[in-house]
């Protein structure tokens, strides 16, 4: 591993096997950490994407679903079928223990990067992720993948921690993602590295208006965006447009 996380951030560093393996190493401990770091609030987010996004009997594929709270927040929403894909196993073996307890027919889960999709074209209705995109160093890659497996008129559903912006609470805030956030990190997980990590991936991310723009690069016509929390969580929501153009 590098020196430091912001190394990662370097060009040409191989900052993907890293993500992987941190991921693989703070599953058993990720969704504690994800109620403690958001006040019980990440739930919460990811049904209102869901809700937005999904129609019933939809096909919905959960990029780096993780333990699989989205996927599961997307078959609660009406969902038909959900696919929830990750890169890093033990994190979808929580998310499979997850949906046994949930009766089999809720999510199916599988090994896969986000920017090789094992899927065919305009094969979904719904493509979507939660904290994830912000850790794809080929984030247009990612983009690219998400419109070739949509159907025309397909949905994309992003929810992210953005760059923060400069308002006055800003200091505060900083010193949760800079220093309450790492120091919960090693006590919990005992991976101080992967929290420490998370503040500098928000400082290498896009704001929300970059991250719109980033889509319709991507071919997407934007539908909405909602900055909540106080600014350190985004969700946007863009469509395939329904015509070949
Ligand atoms: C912060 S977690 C988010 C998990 C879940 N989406 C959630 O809402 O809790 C990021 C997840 O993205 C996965 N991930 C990151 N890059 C990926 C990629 N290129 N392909 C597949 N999974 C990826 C990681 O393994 C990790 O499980």
């Amino acid at each position: 591993m590098s020196s430091s996380p912001g190394e990662l951030f370097d060009p040409g560093a191989e900052r993907a096997p890293y993500v992987r393996r941190m991921f693989g190493e703070i599953a058993s401990r990720y969704d504690l950490m994800n109620t403690l770091m958001t006040g019980g609030r990440h739930h919460a987010w990811r049904r209102l994407m869901a809700s937005l996004l999904v129609r019933p009997g939809d096909r919905a594929l959960d990029a780096g679903c993780g333990t699989g709270d989205l996927a599961f927040a997307c078959k609660a929403a009406g969902a038909g079928a959900v696919l929830g894909l990750d890169f890093a196993e033990p994190m979808l073996g929580h998310a499979r223990a997850k949906a046994a307890r949930r009766g089999s027919t809720a999510a199916a889960f599988a090994a896969g990067d986000a920017t090789r999709l094992p899927l065919p074209d305009r094969s979904v209705d719904v493509w979507c992720s939660a904290f994830v995109v912000r850790n794809i160093p080929d984030l247009d890659g990612a983009l690219a993948e998400a419109y070739r497996v949509l159907r025309l008129g397909g949905r994309i559903g992003v929810l992210e921690i953005p760059q923060l912006d400069g308002g006055l609470l800003r200091p505060l805030i900083r010193l949760h993602f800079a220093r309450l956030v790492p120091l919960l990190g090693r006590l919990i997980s005992g991976h101080g590295s992967a929290y420490r990590y998370l503040p500098v991936s928000v400082d290498h991310f896009l704001t929300p208006p970059q991250f719109s723009a980033k889509l319709r690069e991507a071919g997407f016509e934007l539908r909405e965006v909602r900055v909540m929390m106080l600014g350190t969580v985004a969700m946007h929501i863009a469509e395939r447009p329904a015509e070949v153009t």
